[in-house]
């Protein structure tokens, strides 16, 4: 038995090496064994096989497969000349089939998509595979930032927090020097399979220093400046009870100019707003003006934010009446209905342009090469606005828009406002911010805005730390403000992108 199985094994040999080979040897080769990229973008692996068949519509049959440890999961196949991908891969993949390629694209990678993939070809000349490795990583980019107060009097916690993949580790640094505070760092996956990582050290309130955290597998990171960004409530508690104080008083002083403001109002009406740049200082407005002033005089830290938004509102609205028709001669701009197809997300996938509003408290970032059409963008919300209201774009649940034009800043942010917006001297930063980040209907847009101009980024960055309920949509070119997108401060920070070319 043994011995007439050993000779038709030699016999079989024997028939494969002498056999007269008429075709070539079928074979499928792999361009590279080893693919890597990144969480969200697209690879495409490719396998090449030769000889090619005479008649690849009814003879070329190509299948790729996925192999995890527990599965062997076919991707996509092409069979008699019909391709078709597997459920899960659907949209995602794509079989490209030409001069003896047998190219796999995957878009839109997930960390799962990490893993062996193997290309089986089979022709009439005979089948062949080859396997590829892939892997899948997501660089730690944007790291957000967190002030609190610590259990222990004096002290904060700082926290930092990224999501990534794989595993990075984190180093705190004072100045240059790393710290040797013992720092609290946890790690959790999100449902799209990254890594969050979340660092805390707690430090001193009292002692100046920059603290910086690191991510140091991609070198991303974002720095605590001690004590200027701690939030000015965890400062003092004893200045909240005063404040409160003042808050109190103020309320009913304001409460009472409110109600004789309003009296003397009717009397005024027919003095309507027209569209003056001098905001706040003729006709009807005198009242508003004083009522600012006398609220000083009375509580140097109380505002009526109500009045004041609503005042400022109607001020705006005829402040960009004029302005919106001026600019709309001088560039010739494109129209809300074509935002569109213009706007990406960071998928590459079109934008619905009411995905650019802000939520309460949110900041977006809308990319654009110059030429792009940021500034249409910025002119379509301010006139959306202030007076035309369109169907997919309606802001009429905004209170308050405020456009910077950040081309040319050389004051802080709050100076740029007053002067941009022709608002009256007096009007104080303090009272600024407050309007700015009560309500949540308040929208920030910065237009064109760079890094660079120390006032204006020191400014910016102390706001958006402390934006409360404050909307922000800053727009810029690719790369103009790095720091800004790494410390946006709280809350969600979206990045968009414009394409194409203004007319
Ligand atoms: C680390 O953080 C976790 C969650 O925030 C907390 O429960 C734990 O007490 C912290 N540990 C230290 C040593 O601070
Ligand atoms: C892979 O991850 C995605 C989320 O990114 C999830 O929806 C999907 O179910 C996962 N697939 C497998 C096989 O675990
Ligand atoms: C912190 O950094 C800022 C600017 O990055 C610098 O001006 C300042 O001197 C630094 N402070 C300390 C205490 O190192
Ligand atoms: C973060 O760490 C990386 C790697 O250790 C280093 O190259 C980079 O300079 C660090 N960045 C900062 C801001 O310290």
């Amino acid at each position: 038995m043994k011995v007439s199985m050993d000779w038709t094994l030699v016999i079989i040999v024997l028939q494969v090496f002498f056999q007269p080979s008429l075709s070539v040897l079928f074979t499928v080769q792999a361009e590279q064994t080893v693919y890597q990229s990144k969480y969200g973008e697209k690879v495409v692996m490719g396998c090449r096989f030769s000889p090619q068949p005479a008649n690849p519509k009814s003879d070329l049959k190509v299948t790729w497969h996925q192999i995890t440890p527990s599965s062997f999961q076919e991707v996509i196949r092409l069979d008699n000349g019909e391709i078709s991908a597997s459920q899960i891969y659907q949209g995602r993949v794509r079989l490209l089939t030409e001069d003896g390629w047998a190219k796999l694209e995957m878009s839109r990678l997930r960390i799962n998509d990490s893993g062996t993939y193997q290309c089986l070809v089979q022709t009439s000349d005979g089948d062949d595979y080859k396997s590829i490795s892939l892997s899948v990583v997501a660089p730690y980019k944007s790291v957000t930032k967190h002030i609190e107060e610590a259990a222990e009097a004096g002290d904060v916690i700082l926290t930092c927090q990224s999501e990534g993949f794989p595993q990075s580790s984190v180093a705190w640094q004072v100045g240059h020097q790393r710290t040797h505070n013992p720092s609290n760092t946890s790690v959790s996956e999100t449902p799209d399979g990254l890594l969050k990582i979340t660092t805390q050290i707690q430090v001193s309130s009292s002692e100046r220093n920059n603290y910086t955290c690191n991510f140091t597998k991609d070198g991303s990171s974002a720095t605590f400046h001690i004590p200027d960004e701690i939030p000015q409530k965890s400062k003092n508690d004893a200045a909240i009870v005063i404040v409160s104080i003042l808050v109190i008083t103020g309320v009913v002083t304001v409460g009472v100019l409110a109600y004789r403001r309003r009296i003397s109002k009717k009397g005024s009406r027919a003095h309507s707003v027209h569209s003056t740049r001098n905001l706040l200082v003729d006709g009807e407005d005198k009242s508003a003006a004083t009522c600012i002033q006398i609220d000083k005089e009375n509580a140097d830290v109380v505002i009526n934010v109500d009045d004041m938004e609503e005042t400022l509102g109607s001020r705006l609205k005829a402040f960009y009446s004029e302005y919106s028709a001026e600019t709309r001669r001088h560039c010739g701009a494109f129209s809300v209905e074509e935002l569109p197809q213009r706007l990406q997300n960071n998928d590459g996938q079109p934008v619905n342009p009411l995905d650019l509003l802000p939520e309460p408290g949110e900041t977006v970032f809308l990319e654009g090469l110059p030429g792009n059409g940021k500034t249409t963008v910025a002119h379509i919300l301010v006139s959306s606005w202030a007076r035309e209201p369109s169907h997919s774009l309606d802001l009429s649940n905004l209170s308050l828009l405020l456009c910077v034009d950040c081309s040319a800043v050389k004051q802080d942010l709050y100076q740029e406002i007053k002067t941009q917006l022709s608002l009256p001297e007096e009007t104080s930063a303090e009272e600024l911010r407050t309007v700015l980040t009560k309500s949540g209907k308040v929208l920030l847009l910065l237009d064109g805005y760079r890094e660079g101009n120390h006032d204006f980024d020191e400014s910016l960055r102390m706001f958006l730390s402390d934006k409360g309920g404050c909307r922000v949509l800053i727009t810029a070119c690719p790369g103009h403000c790095p720091t800004l997108m790494q410390t946006a401060g709280a809350g969600r920070t979206l990045k968009f992108s414009l394409q194409g070319k203004s007319l």
